[in-house]
């Protein structure tokens, strides 16, 4: 039995058209480290907020080790929570920060002071016990509210965008702390991002959000190797995408699996099909990753026969790769989002000589192609 179970859960706020939570379906597993993944307003913080009892649902249920805790209040969850923004105690030091839970929870004296110095010492503060929050770096206040949400041993933590205040490097020791707590303690973690780095560092599993619903829900490899729709390839990693149409589904047999569809613009592309029986009247989106994509100056230069042909627009040097920006010549112009691709090339691997505004083609294989 799932930890956390979230079955057919709306929210609606008052007021407001649209579900900011709509038709959640969602189990949690016990020590798994979930992340909520989606853009802003897809229905993260909702969802967080929901399972700590902050908000109620309008509909469906929410349980905990199968007992229903829709009216259940936060403090009798045992969840502890971190939000974005610090929210300690300015007035109090950091001990009596940490000490706040155990408080409330009418934990003996005796008792609070051993576990306070423990919580400390899991976030590496132990010296800093007696400052006050603001004579404290942002990530250090972070610790303190990380450690103030573990202090009373709870079931699950969870955590909204609690790095996101955080420069790049302070975010990225960060992470690494939090896994190794996580790793530690054995804790259930759901933890709400919309940085996708930070959600496949950190999680077990990622939920993508968009609009209030989960687009697919599986281990960061999967969600970039298979992911399940052309939302979720474009939200994790980069993604190119053509509009296309099936031309056949017989295929010669030396590409063999799969299938071979026609551009707006024309082009003849072999790719990898997620589903079976699409018919000519389906329309198609194409996506290639761009570390996936050759580039050349001719179409002969290719190894595959998947070509497009595109105008280069830049050339950037990114320091281990770089980063082409090509307009495919074939796209209609309205679509500006399709005729802009992108290309990862190892240093290596660059032609030599490409100028801005020549032509070019951009091939891939059809086994590193999607068609949804
Ligand atoms: N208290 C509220 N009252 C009315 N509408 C709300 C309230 N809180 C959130 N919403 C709406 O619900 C939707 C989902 O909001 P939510 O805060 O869950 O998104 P989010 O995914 O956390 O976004 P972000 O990444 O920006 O934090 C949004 O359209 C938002 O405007
Ligand atoms: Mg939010």
């Amino acid at each position: 039995m799932a930890l956390i179970e979230f079955e057919h859960v709306y929210k609606r706020y008052p007021g407001s058209a649209n579900a900011a939570v709509d038709d959640l379906n969602l189990h949690i597993e016990t020590g798994e480290f979930l992340t909520l993944l989606g853009p802003s307003g897809s229905g993260k913080t909702s969802t967080l907020m929901l399972l700590a009892g902050f908000e109620a649902p309008s509909a469906g249920f929410i349980r905990l080790d199968g007992k229903s805790i829709e009216s259940l209040p936060p403090h009798l969850r045992n969840m502890g929570v971190v939000f974005q923004s610090y929210s300690l105690f300015p007035h109090m030091t950091v001990a009596e920060n940490v000490a706040f839970p155990l408080s409330v929870r009418k934990v003996p004296a005796t008792d609070i002071a051993t576990k306070v110095s423990a919580a400390l010492a899991k976030v590496h503060l132990e010296s800093f016990a007696q400052r006050k929050p603001n004579q404290l770096s942002g990530g250090q206040q972070q610790r303190v509210a990380l450690a103030r949400a573990l202090v009373f041993e709870p079931r699950v933590v969870l955590m909204d965008e609690p790095l996101s205040a955080l420069d790049k490097k302070l975010r990225e020791e960060m992470q690494l702390e939090i896994r190794r707590l996580h790793r530690e303690l054995g804790v259930t973690m759901v933890f709400v991002t919309h940085d996708q780095s930070e959600a496949m560092t950190l999680s077990d599993r990622v939920a993508v959000f968009n609009q209030g619903r989960i687009e697919q829900l599986a281990s960061p490899q999967v969600l970039y190797d298979s992911p399940a729709n052309p939302f979720v390839a474009s939200f994790l990693g980069d993604n190119n995408m053509v509009s296309a149409t099936l031309e056949a589904s017989e295929t010669p047999a030396k590409e063999k699996g799969t299938i071979k569809v026609r551009t707006t613009g024309g082009q003849s592309l072999y790719a990898c099909s997620r589903n079976s029986g699409l018919t000519g009247s389906d329309s198609l989106t194409l996506c290639v990753r761009p570390e996936f994509l050759q580039v050349a100056a001719d179409r002969a230069s290719l190894t595959t026969h998947n070509c497009l042909n595109g105008t280069l627009l830049d050339l950037i040097h990114q320091g281990d790769h770089w980063r082409l920006v090509a307009r495919l010549n074939d796209v209609g112009k309205e679509d500006a989002t399709e005729a802009q691709w992108f290309a990862k090339i190892n240093p290596g691997a660059l032609p030599q000589g490409l100028v801005v505004g020549q032509n070019l083609c951009l091939g891939f294989r059809p086994e590193d192609a999607w068609i949804f």
